[in-house]
């Protein structure tokens, strides 16, 4: 690899077979590919087409050959079970490869679906390699989701099986899954063939007879099965990630783009090798969890951790530092709302003396803005370097990264440095040509995009492109908005959608107003993202109520809460909304989300040309006032 950025960049765009080509000869593969970069589809791009591989042969049992079976593959690390338990890759290939066979005795063959709603613990990871063994798609549903977001990504995804545990803990709250598993497979269409459901000691699951199975008495009966041979653009896993509306994007990864992609990625962007330890704090429901918690540090033949807790209340604010020392972490990777958490607790880093942290080398964050405070504090701190990247679900991996493995960049406060080697990036304005340095616009990739990325959306090629690549043709849209400074350094800014970003998990605003709507009393609603000291963004629910309707308007707030809840999940963290009595909008109808957001977070704003009646932001103002936001709170 070259040890250059602007080399191994320059290579990437121009030559991006010639750059990809050498890399993917690092994985192992049944049958090489016909050719690196198959573009005989427009606009669809396929990496490795004719190469046959398998991802779990890579990520497990190759280590095995190689010598590396003794060494821990997961770190399973549960504060709040009190639990800490080391795989070995002998011992990851046994589970995984038995549970590969329970899977396949439950008529799962390749290309069939596995949905997987679990908790943080090592069934989720062996039951995610299981699906990779034998070529079937794993979709993993994130365990804060409510039934109903459940139920939408069971009829999309239609499993054939689904595998739950019976609880799921949060800090000292035991959740329990079955119940929403059960209400999920109720409200959906398309029914599974079997469940599998992993009892844990905190609560047991009421089993449905005949489809329901206890994944220990599985695992007893099953024989363990071997790795099948998949098409390099077969698909791995689709992820399900929040668009504007409340139907979901099934993301796609396939097989051999994004096993080369991500195992380069562990040495070139995160500077680790086989042998180290690698912890991503994050859950393997979102794509940080997919992509760095298990397939890439397993790829390289790292160990990595699973944690099961929170950086602050499992037990307390010094979590991290305990993690890092007593399991020589080299690099983590978190997202910054983890570290604010952190430090409101623990301000002047105090519960970090007493932990060896001699083996740390690297930070990096991602998942939303990286505010200069956080960055700061966490540099002072930990004496390390500091690592903003910036990267989506659909990408997989980092668009923009401080790549340390292949030159380190001197960090500029409020980017995530430069463009990734294979990311040929541009910022458009509204006319679709680029603007100068510094400006602000459109943040797009030039097609193709690296390998790893999504090549569509579940069964849905339309809306795959008019989502990504109608806006701007020749381009993969980011749906972000900021600049590119004279020294090719990115800053990402805002989201040119309705996604908000809370506590680093992307939500639909659209889907809640969509959930908000359907309460008898509401005649409309907005719902925006407003600045929050933890979690970066909340949402904020703005409600006008039907004609007549002559309730308490704190009762209309609670059942609205609690509607969010309950269709969406406690991740969307929606617990503020005020009624207004009526909503700003343009001339077309347009509501005026922006406007509004800015008086909430006390920021300036034009008053729009297009809008009739003044008086009304007055009124926002006093509603905003009433609940603690605005310059009237
Ligand atoms: N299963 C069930 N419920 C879950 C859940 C899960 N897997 N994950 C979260 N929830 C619930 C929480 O219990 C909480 O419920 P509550 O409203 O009853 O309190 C709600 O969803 C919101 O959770 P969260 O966003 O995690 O907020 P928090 O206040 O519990 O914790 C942080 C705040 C900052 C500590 C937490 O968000 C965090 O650790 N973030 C780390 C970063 C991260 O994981 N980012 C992902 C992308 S890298
Ligand atoms: P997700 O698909 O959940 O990973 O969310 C992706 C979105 O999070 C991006 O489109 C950005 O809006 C935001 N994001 C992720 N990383 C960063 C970052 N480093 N800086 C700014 N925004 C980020």
């Amino acid at each position: 690899m070259s040890n250059s950025y602007a080399d191994a960049h320059e290579k990437s765009i121009n030559d991006p077979e010639g750059f990809w080509g050498p890399i993917a000869e690092d994985c192992h593969w049944y049958k090489p590919w016909d050719k690196v970069l198959d573009d005989s589809n427009l606009p669809f791009y396929r990496w490795f087409a004719g190469g046959e591989t398998n991802t779990c042969f890579n990520a497990v049992d190759l280590h095995v050959e190689n010598g590396l079976g003794d060494q821990d593959a997961i770190i399973y690390d549960s504060p709040v079970t009190d639990t800490i338990k080391k795989y070995t890759y002998k011992d990851l290939k046994e589970e995984v490869s038995l549970f590969a066979g329970v899977l396949a005795s439950k008529g799962v063959t390749k290309g069939d679906r596995v949905i997987i709603y679990m908790p943080m613990i090592p069934e989720a990871v062996f039951a995610m390699l299981a699906c990779a063994r034998i070529g079937a798609v794993h979709s993993v549903v994130f365990g804060g989701f409510a039934a109903n977001e459940l139920a939408t990504r069971i009829n999309d995804a239609k499993p054939k099986v689904i595998v739950t545990a019976s609880c799921g803990i949060e800090v000292k709250k035991v959740i329990q899954y079955k119940p929403l598993l059960d209400e999920a497979i109720e409200l959906s269409d398309s029914k599974p063939d079997a469940c599998i459901i992993f009892q844990r000691p905190q609560a047991k699951a009421e089993m449905t007879d005949g489809r329901d199975f206890d994944w220990k008495d599985a695992m007893t009966q099953a024989a363990p099965h071997d790795c099948v041979p998949v098409a390099a653009t077969d698909p791995l896993y689709i992820l399900y990630t929040s668009g504007t509306t409340g139907q979901p994007k099934g993301v796609v990864r396939d097989n051999g783009g994004h096993m080369v992609a991500l195992k380069w990625s562990m040495s070139a962007i995160y500077g680790v090798n086989q042998g180290d330890v690698y912890w991503a704090a994050s859950d393997i429901g979102w794509v940080v969890g997919h992509s760095y918690i298990v397939y890439g540090p397993l790829l390289k033949g790292c160990t990595t951790i699973l944690f099961e807790g929170k950086p602050v209340g499992t037990p307390d604010a010094s979590v991290f530092w305990r993690i890092i020392s007593q399991h020589k972490v080299k690099t983590l990777f978190t997202a910054p709302t983890a570290f604010r958490a952190i430090k409101r607790e623990d301000p002047q880093a105090q519960l970090m003396s007493g932990f060896d942290l001699s083996p740390f080398k690297y930070l990096f964050l991602a998942g939303e803005r990286l505010d200069p405070d956080t960055l700061t504090w966490a540099e002072n701190s930990l004496k390390v370097p500091v690592i903003d990247h910036w990267w989506q679900t659909e990408t997989g991996w980092a668009i923009a990264a401080n790549c340390v493995g292949i030159e380190q960049f001197e960090v500029k406060p409020g980017s995530p440095t430069k463009a990734a080697p294979g990311w040929n990036l541009a910022v458009l304005g509204e006319d679709g040509h680029p603007v100068g340095p510094g400006e602000i616009g459109a943040i797009v990739a030039k097609l193709p995009l690296p390998p790893g990325t999504l090549p569509t959306l579940w069964q849905n090629d339309e809306r795959y492109k008019e989502s990504y690549l109608s806006e701007f043709p020749g381009y993969y849209e980011t749906a972000d908005a900021g600049f590119i400074d004279e020294d090719g350094y990115v800053f990402v800014m805002a989201r040119t959608d309705d996604i908000i970003n809370v506590a680093g998990h992307r939500l639909s605003t659209g889907a809640m107003e969509e959930v908000i709507a359907e309460h008898p009393d509401v005649a409309e609603c907005a719902v925006m993202g407003v600045g929050d000291s933890l979690k970066g963004q909340i949402p904020l629910g703005m409600m006008v109520v039907n004609a007549g309707v002559d309730r308490p308007e704190e009762e209309i707030v609670k059942e609205v809460v609690q509607l969010v809840r309950n269709k969406i999940g406690p991740v969307a963290a929606f617990k503020t909304a005020t009624v207004v009595k009526r909503l700003p909008k343009t001339r077309s109808g347009k509501i005026l989300r922006g406007t509004m957001r800015s008086i909430a977070d006390q920021k300036s704003y034009k008053v729009p040309a297009t809008i009739d009646d003044y008086t009304i932001l007055d009124e926002i103002e006093d509603s905003l006032g009433k609940i603690g936001y605005g310059k009237k709170a």
